[in-house]
């Protein structure tokens, strides 16, 4: 390694809070109960390694609600998107063991919609339609909620005046969108009341990824091909940092480090195991 060459990992690349909450206590789960009888409703993560990995240790994957109504006594984990509230109810009947690593972030989202529904509001979900956080969501509101993901959705919704709405925010959504689509609905003279729900999680790691790949000689951005999040992060830190690798697992880095080299920059996406984040961290400090 060069003498001056420094290797910086990113604090906020990998998995956020919730997510690592979550796959900790599936694991934990395992040490407690040697017996089996372990399920996660979904897969915890998008992650098929470590998916695979809990497999393999006797945790299986609940794929439908049927799946989930033919289970007795067993043990469920529910995954850090949350579920609703017909789940618990389900559970509790068939006397399944709940785990519940629902994110708090997602969790406080809940308390809302079912306390502003009951209190007459109608919920606007301000999020993307059929993913499993907003249908979650959902399930926690008195009344049908709507979901709005486009601008063209929300000028669409043409409510009777004087009707009262709470609109919360899927946490992954992107704030500027965010705000643009509330204020469609504010200029149309409705009692609103907006809780801005968006988890920074995402944004800090993009933000941190972009301060690091601009002081770095060389990046290196960690994460499944097909994750929508690693993508992002890559090509933030390609605008600022010409010599960024786009890598899954230390096996794909071929890395060709000049001596003129002093500070590469590494951050990984929000499913990328620490494990693997170690193991390049640990290759590029040792090897040059
Ligand atoms: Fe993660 Fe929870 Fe935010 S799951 S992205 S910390 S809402």
């Amino acid at each position: 390694m060069g003498i001056k060459m420094k290797v910086v990992l990113a604090k906020t690349s990998g998995f956020c809070f919730g997510v690592k909450r979550a796959v900790d206590m599936v694991y934990e789960q395992l040490e407690k109960s040697k017996a089996g009888g372990i399920y996660t409703y979904g897969p915890i993560i998008h992650n098929e390694e470590v998916v695979s990995d809990l497999e393999k240790k006797g945790v299986k994957v609940i794929n439908s609600k049927e799946e989930l109504a033919s289970l007795e006594n067993v043990s469920v984990v529910i995954r850090s998107h949350g579920v609703s509230k017909d789940i618990y109810e389900l559970m509790e009947s068939n006397g399944i063991n709940c785990i519940d690593a629902t994110c708090p972030f997602v969790k406080r989202i809940h308390g809302i919609v079912e306390k502003e529904s009951e209190n007459g509001r109608r919920i606007v979900i301000i999020g993307n339609d059929g993913h499993p956080e907003v249908e979650g969501i959902k399930g926690w509101s008195k009344t049908p909620a709507i979901v709005v993901e486009d601008a063209r959705t929300a000028e669409n919704f043409n409510e009777k005046t004087g009707e009262k709405l709470c609109i919360v925010s899927q946490t992954t959504f992107n704030y500027k969108k965010f705000q643009d689509l509330v204020e469609i609905f504010e200029k149309k003279g409705y009692d609103i009341i907006v809780a801005n729900t968006i988890c920074n999680a995402t944004e800090e790691r993009q933000r941190e990824a972009l301060e690091l790949a601009a002081a770095a000689d060389v990046m290196i951005v960690i994460g499944g091909t097909h994750s929508s999040n690693t993508r992002k992060l890559y090509e933030l830190c390609k605008s600022r940092c010409a010599s960024t690798y786009y890598i899954q697992t230390l096996a794909d880095l071929k890395l060709d480090l000049p001596n003129s080299v002093e500070l590469v920059g590494i951050t990984a996406g929000a499913s990328t195991p620490n494990k693997i984040i170690e193991e390049v961290q640990n290759y590029v400090r040792f090897n040059f």
